[in-house]
């Protein structure tokens, strides 16, 4: 929540200049450090660009996770999706690190598509809205290639007979006050959404359910959902579960700027069924940390930290260190002109996107193969 610092993190909005390292103090998670990151590397044998440049840098209990792995009973991985609209590029981010995750420790993935959140929270969302979102998110899910036999996906409104029953045990435990005081609620919330949480926290219980014996859950996401989970944490105990573990991802910044990409504003992201036209005009109209002119940037340099075109090769596009810190030096010595960078990075988004948009269409045959149904 808001507090003297001027940015906000919530489910829901995502605002300022988030400073990462004092969110870690805000929320009481842990910083993924280089122990925990030679103890992962100790089992998938390589280290994940996005651990090797602090993108996953925060954590709830990984340890526990590993011990759970390394001596029994194993884990499970969930995450999920609020199919309020197409998936852009920061939505793929913690994605592509679960699928990094599935792959080398070979676990299941439980995937929650939420379309009673964004119905709920959205005045302007009908049912049939969130769900048509939720198929469409649910390609975006399977064109990134996760193990068909290891991966269930489903909609909550869906798959409500077992949701249901799990979610009413963590929403007996969860005042009103306590959703007040973690989510910002206020008198004025509807019903629903105050109830919500109990839907993204039963996911975690699910796969105990499912087994019938007590299951560890990780759970990779950015850093926005963890309050969800802070709930789903105090409740646990209570109710017979193991607490959720978890690891967080910073936020793909906007093209726009520096706050969360946001549904309001399609030219601030990158969408998976955007054309080349459409990629080419949103980079070339990216906030750049360039200089008024050319003249200007040659002399002073351009400021790379602030630029949305740079932080997008830094966050997905460019896990080359050498190469990315030669640009940098570049850029601050005035050497290199945002146009540059502005094509580099569209020949490299407009590939992405297009391979990934040929994977986005097969999977629309074995969709059904990967849904959990009641
Ligand atoms: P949603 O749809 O807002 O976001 C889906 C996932 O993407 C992450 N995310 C981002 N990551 C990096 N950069 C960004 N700019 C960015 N924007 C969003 C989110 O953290 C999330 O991991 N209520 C949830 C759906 C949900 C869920 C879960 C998410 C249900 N169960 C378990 C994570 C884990 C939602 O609306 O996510």
């Amino acid at each position: 929540m808001a507090d003297d610092d001027d940015f906000v993190v919530t489910p829901w909005e995502v605002s300022g200049d988030v400073d990462y390292d004092k969110l870690v103090e805000r929320f009481g998670t842990s910083k993924v450090d280089e122990e925990l990151i030679k103890r992962i590397v100790g089992h998938t044998g390589d280290l994940h660009p996005m651990l090797r440049r602090g993108i996953f840098y925060s954590h709830r209990d990984m340890n526990w996770i590993l011990d759970a792995y390394e001596k029994g009973p194993g884990f499970v991985l969930y995450t999920g999706r609020g199919p309020s609209g197409h998936t852009h590029l920061g939505h793929l981010m913690p994605w592509v690190f679960t699928k990094y995750l599935q792959d080398k420790f070979g676990v299941e993935l439980y995937f929650q598509l939420t379309d009673d959140e964004k119905f709920m929270f959205d005045l302007n969302m009908e049912p049939e809205d969130t769900k048509n979102f939720a198929y469409e998110n649910a390609l975006d899910i399977i064109a990134l290639g996760f193990e068909k036999s290891k991966t269930k996906i489903f909609l909550d409104t869906e798959y409500a007979k077992t949701m249901y029953n799990i979610a009413i045990k963590v929403a007996k435990r969860v005042t009103f006050s306590t959703t007040k005081a973690v989510f910002g609620f206020t008198n004025s919330t509807n019903i629903g959404s105050i109830w919500f949480t109990s839907m993204q926290a039963a996911t975690a219980f699910l796969p105990t359910e499912l087994k019938g014996e007590k299951t560890p859950c990780l759970i990779p996401c950015a850093i926005d959902q963890d309050p969800h989970f802070r709930v789903a944490r105090d409740v646990a105990p209570t109710i017979g579960y193991y607490k959720p573990a978890l690891i967080h991802c910073k936020m793909l910044p906007s093209l726009a700027g520096s706050d969360k990409m946001s549904a309001s504003l399609p030219s601030s992201a990158i969408y998976t069924i955007d054309s080349p036209k459409e990629i080419d005009k949103k980079i070339g109209n990216a906030f750049t940390g360039g200089r008024v002119s050319v003249e200007e940037q040659k002399e002073k340099g351009g400021e790379p930290d602030i630029c949305a075109v740079y932080q997008y090769l830094y966050y997905f596009f460019d896990w080359d260190d050498k190469a990315l810190e030669d640009r940098r030096q570049k850029c601050l010595s005035g050497e290199l002109l945002c146009g540059h960078c502005k094509q580099d990075l569209t020949a490299l988004v407009t590939n992405y996107i297009s391979q990934h948009q040929e994977k986005r269409e097969k999977a629309r045959d074995v969709l059904e193969e990967y849904m959990l149904r009641d």
